[in-house]
């Protein structure tokens, strides 16, 4: 019983811990699924998106042309895989996925 209770309480904060950070991202997020290749902490099938501030960080044509990839898709900064394009993806939504990302 007391394990359980134990558990329960685990379980609780852990699931607290990640509907926060989720509350902090875009809707876009969850649109079009980013979260199924990337997390923000570790490399999943593309970068994490903590890696991906810290390699644009302090260059300056960096949003513009991640504001493009997001929409088109694209590979090769990273290696092989590709990203695949988001064609309803508006400018709008692109340009709150970046500046969301190279904040972090
Ligand atoms: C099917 C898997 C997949 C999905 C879904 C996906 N990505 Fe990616 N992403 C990748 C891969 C693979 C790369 C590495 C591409 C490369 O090497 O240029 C990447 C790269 C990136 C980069 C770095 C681009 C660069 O040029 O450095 C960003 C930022 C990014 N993704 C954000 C997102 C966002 C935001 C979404 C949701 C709209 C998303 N990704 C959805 C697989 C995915």
């Amino acid at each position: 019983m007391k394990s359980f209770f134990v558990g329960a309480v685990v379980m609780a904060s852990l699931s607290f811990s990640v509907n926060s950070v989720a509350a902090d991202m875009p809707a876009a997020v969850k649109t079009y699924n980013c979260l199924g290749c990337h997390s923000v902490a570790k490399k999943v099938v593309g970068p994490g998106w903590k890696d991906v501030a810290n390699k644009y960080k302090g260059d300056a044509g960096a949003r513009d042309k991640l504001i493009e990839k997001m929409m088109k898709g694209g590979k090769g900064a990273w290696g092989p895989m590709p990203m695949p394009a988001s064609p309803k993806m508006s400018k709008e939504e692109s340009a709150q996925l970046v500046d969301f990302i190279l904040a972090l």
